[in-house]
């Protein structure tokens, strides 16, 4: 079955080309005319999944669901070049199309004509360190790469920019299914998902777990990216891998974020840009003048004892010369 956008639907107004609208139809049509051209079929889904909200009823269950795509959101994706058939490859031409599968990641990446950034990122090591993580093994059927990364609006941390915008992003992911008791997604655990209560060793709980990454102390860092996944006694809790000078952090979360120039001597200054954390910003200054003090007192002291010993020598021999 062929299906046209109604005219007026939102994805008229989202894609519309520059020009009149009647010039717009005639561009439709010639579309349709000469079968249909990979920007016609984007505008043909969009007819039905673009706009605010796109709620359809399960007749059986009487479930809602909204089928609306945020396309501002998949404007900036790392997808935003590819057309909805790309991925939505086979039979989404027909109708009703809601138990056909689209392509996963691994079916496309690593592509072999990929350039730069993405020639460079390793998709088969992550799957491998996927596929052996509690994630897979216990959940293999429904358990993939998009249930992380959603196709649609999948960013690389190099275009999230700034550290807190990425830590957000990249705890979302995880959060989607560890937030609360009654989580709204199949897969969530129902063991434990209170995460201030499975992390009260940790002091400033909150506060850790909204300015630091999961992945942080979840992972090897084995490599600046790695999808192992540390659980239970393996999972770090060591503060120095953060609060060291030789701080994961600067390796991990800010490998795109090279050191500013050390300013009046502090280092890993670019983690110093977004707050103070204890022991990886160390100030070499600072330091100095701990060390003086501490020699200083070290001398203090040390001095004052020997003066006193040679003192007390002095008149323990003077004394004995009395009797
Ligand atoms: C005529 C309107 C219409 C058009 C055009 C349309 N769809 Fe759909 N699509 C729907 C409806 C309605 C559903 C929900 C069906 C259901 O759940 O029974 C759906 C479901 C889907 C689903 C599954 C959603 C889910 O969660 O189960 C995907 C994926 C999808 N469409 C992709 C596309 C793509 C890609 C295109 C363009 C090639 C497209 N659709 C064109 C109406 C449309
Ligand atoms: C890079 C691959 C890719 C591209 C490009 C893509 N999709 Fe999808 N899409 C998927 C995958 C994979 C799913 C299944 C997600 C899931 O099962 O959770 C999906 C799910 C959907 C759904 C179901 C509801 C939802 O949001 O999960 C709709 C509707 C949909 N896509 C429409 C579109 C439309 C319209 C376009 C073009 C503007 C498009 N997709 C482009 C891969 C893609
Ligand atoms: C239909 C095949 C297809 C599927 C499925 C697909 N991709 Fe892609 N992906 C591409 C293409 C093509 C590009 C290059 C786009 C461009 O150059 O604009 C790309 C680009 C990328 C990039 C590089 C973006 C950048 O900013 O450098 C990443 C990372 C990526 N995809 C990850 C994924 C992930 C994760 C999934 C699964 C959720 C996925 N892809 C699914 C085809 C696909
Ligand atoms: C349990 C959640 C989860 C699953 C499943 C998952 N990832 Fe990831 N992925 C992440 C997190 C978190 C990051 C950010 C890691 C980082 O930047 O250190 C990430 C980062 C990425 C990146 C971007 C790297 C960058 O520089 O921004 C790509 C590409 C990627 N994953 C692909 C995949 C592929 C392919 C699969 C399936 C084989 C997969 N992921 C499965 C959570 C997941
Ligand atoms: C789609 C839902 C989902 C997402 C997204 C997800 N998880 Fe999980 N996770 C689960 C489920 C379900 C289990 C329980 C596996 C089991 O025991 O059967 C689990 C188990 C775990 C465990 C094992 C500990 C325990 O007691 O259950 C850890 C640690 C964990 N996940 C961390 C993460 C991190 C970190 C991320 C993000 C990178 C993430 N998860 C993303 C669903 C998810
Ligand atoms: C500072 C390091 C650290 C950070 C950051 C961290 N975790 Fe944990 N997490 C741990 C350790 C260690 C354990 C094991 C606790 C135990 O044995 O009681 C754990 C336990 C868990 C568990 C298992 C709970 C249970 O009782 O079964 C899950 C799920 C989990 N973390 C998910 C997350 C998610 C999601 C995030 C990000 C929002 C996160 N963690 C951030 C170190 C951390
Ligand atoms: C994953 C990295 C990481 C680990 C592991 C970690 N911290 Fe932190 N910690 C941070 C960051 C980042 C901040 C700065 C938060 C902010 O204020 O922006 C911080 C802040 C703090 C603060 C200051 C809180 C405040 O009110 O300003 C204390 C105290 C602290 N951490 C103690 C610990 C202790 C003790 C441990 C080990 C049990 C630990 N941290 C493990 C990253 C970490």
């Amino acid at each position: 079955m062929q299906f046209l956008p109604r005219p007026g639907t939102p994805a008229f107004g989202l894609l519309r080309p520059s020009g009149s609208s009647a010039a717009f139809a005639i561009l439709l049509l010639t579309a349709t005319a000469v079968g249909a051209t990979s920007h016609y079929d984007r505008i043909q889904c969009l007819g039905c999944h673009g706009g605010d909200s796109r709620e359809v009823v399960d007749p059986e269950t009487g479930e809602r669901r909204d089928v609306a795509l945020d396309m501002a959101r998949y404007r900036h994706g790392a997808h935003r070049a590819l057309d909805c058939l790309a991925c939505h490859e086979r039979g989404f031409r027909s109708f009703p199309h809601n138990a056909k599968k689209p392509l996963t990641c691994m079916e496309c990446h690593p592509r072999e004509e990929a350039e730069g950034r993405e020639a460079t990122f390793d998709f088969r090591r992550w799957e491998r360190q996927f596929k052996d993580s509690i994630h897979f093994t216990r959940h293999k059927k429904r358990f993939n790469c998009g249930e992380c990364h959603n196709p649609h609006y999948f960013r690389v941390a190099e275009e999230l920019g700034a550290p807190p915008e990425i830590i957000d992003t990249h705890n979302r992911w995880c959060l989607r299914c560890h937030k609360e008791r009654a989580g709204r997604f199949p897969l969530s655990n129902p063991a434990d998902p209170d995460m201030v209560g499975a992390h009260a060793w940790l002091p400033h709980t909150a506060l850790h777990l909204r300015e630091t990454r999961c992945v942080e102390c979840h992972t090897s860092n084995a490599a600046p990216v790695s999808h192992d996944l540390l659980i239970w006694d393996e999972a770090k809790r060591d503060c120095v891998i953060c609060h060291s000078r030789d701080t994961v952090l600067q390796r991990t979360l800010y490998r795109h974020h090279p050191e500013v120039p050390a300013r009046l001597g502090f280092t890993n200054t670019a983690v110093l840009q977004d707050g103070y954390v204890m022991a990886a910003n160390r100030n070499r200054y600072l330091d100095l003048l701990f060390y003086l003090v501490v020699g200083l007192a070290f001398l203090y002291v040390f001095g004052h004892a020997g003066i006193r010993w040679r003192r007390r020598r002095r008149g323990l021999s003077g004394g004995g010369g009395r009797q």
